[in-house]
């Protein structure tokens, strides 16, 4: 039924404006009929952070960002969907066009800059699910307008520690202006440290909810370096590398496209990336696991992410290019790869080539 879904809306989708097409995609998820996935493959479960993935392929912050569809998602097989990033107040981003595709290169350049229907409405649609279980992460990030940013994150961590299956803290986003200071040593060391207390503060009436950190692919290697020390002395729970690039590959084919400001995904941030998955596996020495987003459009792409220390995947961009049909092909690709080298779960490989990754010439971005 995807594949039939995908025949039919890929080439509509393509032709539509992307942000009317994915408003489109968005409606057409809610009429998704309610009938249970096909069961994951054992082989494919993931233990990571105290929860249990079923299979390692998520859906990326930025899609649903408002909470809309995150059990059509599920229903669709992945193995968790991250909503957000949800901001206090509601938020209507940046003013449209802010969204771009660049076909040649399978990417995307985005600047919506948070918009969101913010906590209230969000936190009521998570609750109205709750009961449904499956693995869903709140993504949070701070209003553009907040004087104080740090109990922007606060205040969602106490809001949503009850509906949340883990949270991300996002610091990495591109469009709003200065929120990527934050991945700054002493001040992320303060919001680390705050976000965790709140995390401890709601304990006793929402568990043990995991805290992750998101990062850039553009901090150099001093600033990995800082940004590693303080998750591991703050203790957080993982790191998910990484988000959208500011940088512009010179082999990008949309040169006109290429120009727009915002933050770029997709196939051209793949190498990039994945040595940055692999730069910060080495530094977290086991500490925690790492979730690997960025340019991952196949079986052998996801692999690679997993191979260079990713225990978990997720995607957005390729979705555009290569629809929804793309969740069941990397799962079986990755069964299959699974079965031909007679390993009994993908955790066997987490990081088998990040030293040898992070020996190579830089990708030239
Ligand atoms: C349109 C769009 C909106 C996004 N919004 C968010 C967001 O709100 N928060 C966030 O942490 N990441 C956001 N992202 C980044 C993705 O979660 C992901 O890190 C990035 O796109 C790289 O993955 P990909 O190459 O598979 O798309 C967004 C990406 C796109 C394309």
């Amino acid at each position: 039924m995807i594949r039939a879904f995908d025949a039919f809306s890929l080439p509509v989708l393509r032709w539509l404006d992307p942000e009317d097409a994915h408003r489109l995609a968005i409606q057409g998820l809610r009429f998704l009929p309610p009938v249970k996935p096909r069961p994951d493959d054992p082989k494919l479960a993931v233990r990571a952070f105290g929860l249990n993935f079923p299979n390692p392929i998520g859906m990326a912050a930025g899609f649903d960002k408002s909470a809309e569809v995150p059990d059509a998602l599920l229903r669709l097989g992945f193995g968790f969907v991250e909503i957000g990033s949800v901001t206090p107040k509601p938020q209507a981003g940046n003013p449209r066009p802010r969204l771009f595709r660049l076909e040649r290169d399978e990417a995307v350049i985005n600047r919506m800059g948070f918009n969101n229907d913010g906590a209230e409405a969000v936190l009521r649609r998570l609750a109205a699910r709750a009961a449904n279980g499956g693995i869903v992460g709140v993504n949070v990030g701070a209003n553009k307008d907040s004087p104080d940013r740090v109990s922007d994150y606060v205040k969602l961590i106490e809001t949503f520690a009850p509906v949340a299956s883990y949270f991300t803290v996002n610091v990495s986003s591109p469009n709003t202006p200065g929120l990527r200071n934050l991945q700054e040593g002493a001040l992320l060391d303060e919001l680390l440290g705050r976000v965790i207390d709140a995390r401890e503060r709601v304990r006793q009436k929402a568990g043990d909810t995991p805290v992750l950190l998101k990062i850039a692919p553009d901090l150099s290697l001093a600033q990995l370096d800082d940004v590693v020390q303080v998750a591991r002395s703050r203790k957080v729970d993982g790191m998910i590398v990484s988000n959208t690039t500011i940088a512009r590959p010179s082999t990008l084919r949309e040169e006109m496209r290429a120009k727009e400001q915002g933050g770029l995904s997709g196939r051209p941030l793949f190498r990039l990336s994945t040595r940055m998955v692999a730069e910060t596996y080495v530094r977290v020495e086991g500490a925690f696991p790492l979730i690997g987003v960025g340019g991952v459009d196949s079986g052998g792409a996801a692999l690679t992410k997993i191979r260079a220390g990713a225990s978990l995947i997720q995607l957005y961009s390729s979705l555009v290019y290569k629809g929804l049909g793309l969740v069941d092909e990397i799962k079986r690709d990755l069964t299959s790869t699974l079965l031909r080298t007679g390993r009994d779960s993908l955790s066997e490989i987490v990081g088998a080539d990040a030293a040898t990754l992070t020996a190579e010439d830089w990708p030239g971005m």
